[in-house]
């Protein structure tokens, strides 16, 4: 057999696959019946051969997808390179034609960059587009682009290449977000704030410990994506339609050439496997619902009840009624736009729900929701890449908040049990000692020696070094705990993993 014997014509397959079918493109090589000779001339279509009428415009328009995949053109085009280039060396097509076909598409996406590049609606999807204008460059040759494949691999393909690129840009920004957030809760090791439960005050914490708290979320949510990143990585180019080709392909030299870490290793899961885009979109929804409880916190500290943080100016709008607002848009929206992202992964979710092995044109339907997801984290971490790290705590407000809320009653109790009270006596007193300081509307530390002392004669002087703030905060002094000796060294673990 020689290298041209495997050219498709020779395997007419069916809708899926564009150049055994392609007689609408001009000077067909296929060897199909030739009953209707001038069927697809008739439909216009690139899969016509069968048909014997043109699909309804409205049908056609309903069911095309180049509106939107056409976002995945540059993927379409590389995963196509590779597939002829793997063609050439397999001899299924010979060098000359490897050679023709790479130029041709190289020229498609030159067009495609300077937006000369004339979509059709006509042509159905990214695939069909590229390979339609190929084969106006290079002619007959060009239908020998699809051999030994089906856009139901093609399709898989795009995807993973786009995502895992998608995904690299996202890891890239929460880096970025980390590190300015750590830079961040350096200066602010010191900066006493109310730690809450239940949004009431209840024990005074750094600031840059809460700040480094927001860090480990977008830790894990990193790790999260890299992980999922090894299985969006992996290659279904080579399972055709659905169920492998008759040509002698090689698929490592495919996935070599594309950068795949692994090959999809059964055709039928490899066509219609999107666990990979469920997977992102669940990991991409825990990264939102962080973003979002981050925003919620600096939507109420900024209002003026808290007033703990100021935001710059660039992230807020005003009212058109009310002069005195500033209002924490950009937070806000970011809060909203978890919602659409939780939605997606409801969608992707519902639309895999039942559906039978193996490719299913519901599959379609798979793209927008995650473009939706893409767009809407990266454009939510861009935003918070620029405003969480510059956020500008007012430690006073934080200082004073904490005095009011009795933060330091724990240190009080902690102190009589070291003194050997046990702990549920040491908490009765410690109640006894607030309910007098809320009387003369005092704080703990304000209390004489002789008020506290009336409730347990295990108090001495050296109480007050408990009940201030900054004694409250560096005795929590361990791994994890809020001292500011320990946030500096969260901040230089965080330093050295961001570095790697
Ligand atoms: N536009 C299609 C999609 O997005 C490409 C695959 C079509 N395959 C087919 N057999 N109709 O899923």
């Amino acid at each position: 057999m020689t290298p041209t014997n495997f050219s498709q014509s020779a395997h007419p397959d069916l809708s899926d696959s564009v150049s055994s079918n392609a007689d609408s493109l001009s000077d067909s090589n296929t060897a199909l019946p030739k009953a209707e000779p001038n069927q697809s001339q008739q439909t216009g279509q690139m899969w016509g051969g069968r048909f014997s009428e043109a699909t309804d415009s409205f049908v056609q328009a309903f069911t095309a997808s180049v509106n939107f995949d056409q976002r995945f053109a540059r993927h379409d085009i590389a995963g196509s390179i590779a597939h002829a280039t793997m063609l050439g060396k397999c001899e299924i097509l010979t060098d000359a034609e490897v050679k023709t076909i790479i130029d041709g598409l190289k020229q498609v996406q030159a067009e495609i960059d300077t937006g000369e590049f004339a979509w059709s609606v006509a042509l159905e999807d990214v695939h069909m587009n590229v390979e339609s204008r190929l084969t106006e460059i290079v002619g007959t040759v060009g239908k020998k682009l699809h051999t030994g494949r089906s856009r139901n691999d093609q399709v898989a393909t795009d995807i993973r290449l786009w995502l895992r690129e998608e995904v690299d840009n996202i890891v890239s920004l929460l880096n970025k977000l980390q590190s300015g957030l750590v830079d961040l809760a350096d200066k602010h090791t010191d900066t006493i704030m109310p730690g809450f439960t239940h949004l009431q005050t209840a024990q005074p914490v750094s600031f840059g410990h809460h700040v480094m708290a927001w860090v480990e979320m977008l830790a894990r949510d990193t790790d999260r994506l890299i992980d999922a990143r090894r299985r969006i990585n992996q290659m279904p180019l080579g399972s055709a339609a659905l169920a492998g080709t008759t040509f002698p392909i090689d698929r490592t030299i495919t996935a070599d050439l594309l950068g795949f870490e692994g090959i999809c290793q059964n055709s039928l899961d490899a066509v219609s496997d999107r666990d990979f885009a469920i997977e992102f979109t669940a990991t991409a929804s825990i990264l939102m619902m962080h973003l979002s409880r981050m925003s919620e916190e600096i939507i109420l500290w900024m209002s003026a009840q808290f007033n703990f943080v100021r935001i710059p100016d660039r992230f807020c709008t005003g009212s058109s009624i009310m002069p005195q607002k500033k209002n924490p848009d950009v937070p806000e929206l970011v809060r909203g736009k978890a919602a659409r992202v939780f939605g997606q992964l409801t969608t992707l979710l519902t639309l895999m729900k039942n559906q039978p092995l193996a490719y299913n044109k519901d599959n379609q339907e798979d793209k927008e929701p995650l473009f939706d997801c893409v767009d809407t984290v990266t454009g939510s971490l861009i935003a918070f890449v620029d405003m969480l790290p510059n956020i500008e705590p007012n430690s006073d407000a934080m200082r004073a908040a904490t005095m009011k809320g009795y933060a330091t009653a724990t240190d009080l109790a902690d102190y009589l049990v070291r003194r050997g009270v046990a702990f549920r006596d040491a908490h009765e007193v410690v109640g006894s000692a607030v309910a007098l300081a809320i009387d003369k509307q005092v704080d703990l530390s304000q209390l004489e020696l002789a008020d506290l002392q009336q409730f347990s004669d295990a108090i001495d002087a050296d109480v007050f070094d408990y009940l201030t703030l900054e004694g409250s905060l560096s005795a929590r002094d361990h791994l994890g705990g809020t001292a500011p000796n320990q946030v500096k060294q969260a901040v230089q673990r965080a330093r050295k993993r961001l570095a790697r």
